[in-house]
């Protein structure tokens, strides 16, 4: 479920060897398809193409989207609900018995892959859809621009 987030546990996914079917819309569409993964539109009927695409109700499902009301569908494209992962909508996990991610104490973090990922990054073997980079003097702006809440606003800061 492809927001920034969910793009790079595509990638992070694929790089495991897993096919990957990602729901999501005209922004990221083309660049996932690129990476390699199964791409199919976000909105109605959400279970019945992915698992149409899957042959079946695939292995897990990561809901990495804005709040949409989409959990429920989302649900549906596993066996079991503890097959699937938000880590946005929370009160609907609660009801359907599905597992989150809150970012709150007490979640398993794994910040020992930070350096791993940068790397690849920095070789050009991962990457994160950015709105724009800034240098470092204007970090205000950007920090503003960030935390404004508008979708999609993944901002760099140039270091020199
Ligand atoms: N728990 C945590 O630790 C944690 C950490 C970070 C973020 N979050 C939460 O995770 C969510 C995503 O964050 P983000 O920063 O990655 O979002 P984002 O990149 O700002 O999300 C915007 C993108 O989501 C896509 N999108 C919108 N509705 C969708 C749907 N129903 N299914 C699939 N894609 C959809 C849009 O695609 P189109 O433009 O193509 O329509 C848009 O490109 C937010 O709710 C955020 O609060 C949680």
């Amino acid at each position: 479920m492809t927001s920034a987030v969910g793009y790079a546990a595509t990638q992070i996914a694929l790089r495991y060897g897993a096919r990957v079917i990602a729901t999501t819309g005209t922004t990221h569409a083309d660049a996932l398809r690129g990476l390699g993964a199964e791409v199919t539109g976000y909105g109605e009927g959400i279970a019945e193409r992915v698992r149409e695409l899957a042959g079946g109700p695939v292995a897990l499902a990561f809901d990495a989207a804005p709040v949409s009301n989409s959990l429920p569908e989302i649900v549906r494209t596993v066996a079991n609900p503890e097959d699937a992962l938000t880590m946005s909508d929370f009160a609907t996990a609660q009801e359907l018995g599905v597992r989150f991610q809150s970012g709150e104490e007490g979640h398993e973090y794994h910040h020992h892959v930070l350096g791993e990922y940068g790397r690849m990054a920095a070789d050009g073997h991962f990457s994160i859809p950015l709105a724009g980079t800034y240098p470092l003097e204007q970090w205000r702006e950007a920090a503003e621009l960030s935390m404004s809440g508008k979708p999609g606003r993944k901002l760099a800061l140039q270091v020199r």
